[in-house]
């Protein structure tokens, strides 16, 4: 529909002002909230805590609403579509901020809202100004808006785990446009246009890099003194942090995980082996955790009922979930994710899936497990072929249409070779 070619990009250094035009109609001025650990890690050191701030300041601007993209950062058109007036490289006084547009296919320039813009009306009383996920609603939510600034997401198709597994821009597309089930993250297919959507996802990377540079440098800085500030945190050290975050991102797309074999049909044989291996046949703990009924209520997590307790009883606090922590921790059960929040396993017999319900979205939730949630990489660990992670596949997407599955369901100890359970036809599964 748009060609996206866009007028006055590609000089490194890119100044972008905030919605509209920064200093004339100026939306109210935002700052970052700084991350937790600089006070607790550096509260004596007053100096170290500057340094880290000018260097964010001059890598990404010092607000909101002035933003800088450092060189190197991979974004689309250097980063022009984060805003909708533009500075090029100049910073002098006398230079003005010019309005950035995308050239439509019958030569139009259609001026562009800007990610920050989109960010700020739709996404950010959610996921806060510095995307720590603490916006105004937050609190009243859960599962909580995700935190970007550890640089950690659920629902992605790259290999690796944690931080190394990045979204590709097609995993935030799929976020962004379908929204994540059981979850308040709205789906915004109809809110935003595609093009809309392009320019929100930049946004949502921008403020991820700076959150994990920030990170970085907090990391440096933990064992370093006052005196350091200098020589540790040189510009150069710190260009040097900046470009493995930048590269992590850069090497999403060609890190993508694919299956070396295509899915085969979901017969009666393949749904029964997936399901021997839900029940423990080599080892894996699926049932532990989802439970022998596959509804989320595993043994190898807290009770239901303390969770409940925990979370949507009375007003939401943070002492009420640190108590479920150290119940949780005293029972020796699971409870919470990396980012210090509750938890449940998903229900796989509703066929709702948070990260998408089409066979390679489950196929990488099994094999890769989910960043940042007690959901474990299986691929390359317990299970050792595509054929192995096709046969759960099968077997989860069966699950919601043959309830039978799973009912009265026993372990099945490791080797043991199981007498076949009758199951129900396998035509339904899928549909
Ligand atoms: C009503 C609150 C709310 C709003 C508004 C919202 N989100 Fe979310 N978002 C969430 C929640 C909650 C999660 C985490 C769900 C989970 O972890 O199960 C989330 C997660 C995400 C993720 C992480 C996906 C992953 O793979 O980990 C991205 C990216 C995201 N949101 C982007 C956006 C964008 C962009 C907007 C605005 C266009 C937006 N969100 C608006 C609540 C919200
Ligand atoms: C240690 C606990 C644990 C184990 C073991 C485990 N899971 Fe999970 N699983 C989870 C949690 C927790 C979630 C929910 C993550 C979230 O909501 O972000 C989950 C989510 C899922 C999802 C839902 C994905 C979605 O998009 O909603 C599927 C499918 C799944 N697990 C299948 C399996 C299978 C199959 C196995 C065994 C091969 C397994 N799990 C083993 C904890 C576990």
């Amino acid at each position: 529909m748009i060609s996206s070619w866009i007028r006055r990009v590609g000089a490194a250094g890119l100044l972008l002002l905030g919605a509209g035009c920064g200093q004339l109609e100026g939306p109210l001025p935002l700052t970052y909230s700084t991350s937790i650990q600089a006070q607790e890690s550096l509260a004596d050191k007053p100096l170290l805590r500057a340094t880290i701030q000018q260097r964010l300041t001059e890598l990404f601007g010092p607000s909101p609403d002035v933003m800088r993209v450092p060189p190197g950062a991979p974004l689309p058109e250097g980063g022009a579509r984060l805003a909708a007036f533009a500075i090029l490289g100049d910073e002098s006084a006398e230079a003005r901020p010019r309005r950035v547009a995308f050239r439509t296919a019958d030569g139009q320039d259609e001026p562009i809202r800007g990610g920050y813009a989109i960010y700020r009306e739709q996404c950010m009383h959610c996921h806060g100004a510095s995307g720590d996920g603490n916006g105004p609603t937050a609190p009243f939510l859960w599962p909580a808006p995700r935190d970007y600034r550890p640089g950690i997401y659920k629902f992605t198709s790259t290999a690796g785990s944690g931080p190394d597994s990045k979204p590709t821009r097609d995993d935030l597309r799929r976020t962004i446009r379908l929204g994540i089930a059981n979850s308040s993250m709205p789906a915004f297919e109809s809110l935003l246009t595609p093009n809309e959507i392009e320019q929100v996802i930049d946004y949502v990377m921008f403020l991820s890099m700076r959150g994990e540079v920030e990170g970085g440098l907090l990391f440096l800085a933990q064992d370093l003194e006052d005196a350091d500030a200098e020589t540790e945190l040189s510009p150069e050290a710190v260009a040097e942090v900046a470009e493995l975050v930048f590269e992590r991102w850069r090497s999403a797309e060609s890190n993508v995980l694919n299956p070396k074999v295509p899915r085969p049909e979901p017969t009666r044989e393949s749904i029964e082996r997936g399901r021997r291996l839900f029940l423990g046949e080599k080892g894996l703990q699926c049932y532990g955790c989802h439970g022998l009924d596959g509804k989320g209520n595993g043994e190898s997590f807290i009770d239901y009922r303390s969770f409940v307790r925990a979370v949507f009883e009375g007003n939401p606090s943070r002492e009420k979930i640190l108590a479920l922590k150290e119940e949780a921790e005293k029972a020796n059960k699971k409870w919470g994710d990396d980012w210090g929040n509750p938890i449940r396993p998903g229900n796989l017999t509703t066929g709702q899936y948070k990260g998408g319900r089409r066979p390679i979205d489950i196929y990488w939730r099994i094999a890769k497990g989910i960043n940042g949630t007690p959901m474990p990489v299986h691929l390359g660990s317990q299970l050792t072929s595509d054929e192995e992670v096709w046969d759960l596949v099968n077997f989860v997407l069966a699950l919601p249409y043959q309830p039978d599955l799973l009912e009265d369901a026993q372990p099945v100890a490791p080797g043991e070779a199981t007498a076949g359970v009758a199951i129900g036809s396998a035509g339904s599964a899928g549909h």
